[in-house]
């Protein structure tokens, strides 16, 4: 019988994503969701609110592994509402999770929890899993969602923490509307241009979660990204070249904010401010990446 994976708040970017990967190694997926109850493409989905214990408990009870996604995007303006359904739908979905899990009779036996490097705030010193944490509402979001995750220890079940980088897909997440930029020829240097970004392929994503669900020796808190950052500026020359696209002018960052603020609808600062991460405990643990040059993954993502 196939092992069951509940993928929580999985029918998002990542978590489609990863449940396509999952059904082709032979598991079976279930989605928690807010959405309606459903059958699609081989995946169950199931309902729930992300923060009342309900039925779904029982498809916990059993299963293999817990991976959670959820949480509101953070790609919005940071008004007073939007920084509460930020901080609760995390801290919520992890605590619910943690609860469910303690009621099973037989728990599965690791829980997997998606968060992310902007722990370590903008920054452009070197940072593995040990460097000391940045300053502001992101940082204190990802400080309260570790802290949830790690609150309580559950005696049968390991716990991982994979702080995700800038993850490179096809479909959704912040690639497209970078690509719309560029082929409008507005695809120039953001900022200063300094501002690392942490990116990863989704292929090495997924992987890095099944590893995180099967690998009895991981536990604790992993940077996923790929081992090469880089810098804005190098990042969108890449996005450029692969696009067949030719200099573009910069955008400063007062028109960053103004574009942000009154087109994108969206927080200024996410494309202002880096860090510049490593995998240390993956690449010590000898974790096989796909994709380590941007150039290559951009146009593995792109052409093919
Ligand atoms: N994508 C990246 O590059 C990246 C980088 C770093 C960290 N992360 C983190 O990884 C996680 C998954 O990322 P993603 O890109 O897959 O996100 P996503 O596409 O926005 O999916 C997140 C899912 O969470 C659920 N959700 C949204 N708002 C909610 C709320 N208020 N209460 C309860 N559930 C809610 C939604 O599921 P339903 O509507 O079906 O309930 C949604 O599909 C997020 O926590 C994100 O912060 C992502």
């Amino acid at each position: 019988m196939a092992k069951k994976v509940i993928l929580a708040g999985g029918s998002g970017f990542l978590g489609r994503s990863l449940a396509e990967y999952l059904l082709v190694k032979g598991y079976e997926v279930v989605i928690f969701s807010r959405g309606q109850a459903r059958q699609e493409n081989g995946i169950r989905y199931v309902q729930w609110d992300g923060t009342h214990v309900g039925e779904w408990v029982r498809e916990i009870d059993g299963s293999y592994a817990v991976i959670n996604f959820t949480g509101k995007s953070v790609n919005c303006i940071y008004t007073k509402k939007n920084r509460e359904e930020i901080m609760r739908s995390r801290l919520d979905s992890v605590q619910v999770l943690d609860q469910a899990i303690g009621q099973c009779d037989h728990p599965p036996q690791a829980f997997v929890q998606a968060g992310s490097l902007a722990i370590f705030g903008d920054t452009t010193a070197l940072c593995d899993e040990d460097a000391p944490h940045g300053t502001g509402f992101s940082v204190e979001v990802c400080q309260a969602w570790e802290q949830a995750f790690f609150a309580q220890e559950l005696p049968a079940t390991r716990k991982v923490m994979l702080r995700i980088g800038f993850v490179l897909g096809k479909h959704g997440g912040a690639l497209e509307p970078l690509m719309k930029l560029v082929s409008l020829n507005l695809g120039g240097t953001v900022g200063s241009g300094r501002q690392y970004i942490s990116w990863l392929h989704i292929d090495d994503c997924n992987e890095m979660f099944l590893q995180a669900m099967e690998l009895s020796q991981m536990s604790g808190i992993y940077n996923a990204t790929s081992p090469a950052a880089v810098t804005n500026r190098e990042f969108m020359a890449a996005l450029r070249k692969v696009m067949n696209k030719g200099w573009s002018p910069p955008a400063p960052a007062p028109l960053v904010w103004l574009g942000a603020y009154l087109f994108l609808q969206t927080e200024p600062s996410l494309a202002l401010t880096g860090r510049n991460c490593v995998p240390k405990r993956l690449m010590d643990q000898g974790f096989r990446f796909q994709h380590t040059d941007l150039e290559n993954a951009l146009r593995e993502l792109i052409h093919s």
